[in-house]
């Protein structure tokens, strides 16, 4: 099947910038045209319980191509398989539910909703929690 984005650049680009500066920033690449459409963010790294938080966000113009979700199942192999991370989690605004859907397409778990917890253009939100650990994916 077609690959959407470059899995391969996605590991090269999250290996450069995992060594160089302890986080990163990944491209989500489209494959026909080979131009970014989005980014990937490990944003903050908690090296105690081997935690990456991550973020993302792509050019609304190529929503609806599931584009984000396979980039980002990418970036979570990355992060298991190469960076050592036991747990890798994300969140949205609880007014964004399609960042959800990003989430559970990439095979993250909900696991719960803390309030007021972010700041966003919206002002102060309400934050739902995903995540997937080393663990579930032995699982599968
Ligand atoms: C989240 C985001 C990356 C979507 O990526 P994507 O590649 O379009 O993902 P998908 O194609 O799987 O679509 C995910 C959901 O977005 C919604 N969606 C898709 N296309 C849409 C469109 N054109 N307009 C509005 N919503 C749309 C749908 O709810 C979809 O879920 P569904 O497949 O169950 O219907 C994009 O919405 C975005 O950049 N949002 C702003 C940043 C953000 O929310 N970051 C999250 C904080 S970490």
């Amino acid at each position: 099947m077609r690959k959407q984005v470059t899995t391969a650049q996605i590991r090269q680009h999250s290996s450069n910038g995992y060594k160089e500066k302890g986080m990163n920033k990944v491209g989500t690449r489209q494959i026909e045209t080979g131009k970014i459409i989005g980014n990937i963010s490990v944003v903050q790294v908690r090296e105690d319980i081997g935690e990456a938080l991550i973020g993302y966000c792509m050019s609304r113009e190529y929503w609806g191509h599931e584009y984000m979700p396979e980039a980002l199942k990418a970036v979570i192999d990355y992060l298991f398989d190469v960076a050592g991370m036991n747990r890798v989690v994300a969140s949205h605004d609880v007014n964004n539910p399609k960042s959800g859907r990003v989430m559970q397409k990439a095979g993250m778990k909900y696991e719960g909703t803390l309030r007021q917890a972010g700041h966003n253009m919206q002002g102060i939100v309400d934050l739902c929690y995903y995540s997937v650990i080393k663990s579930d994916r032995e699982q599968q």
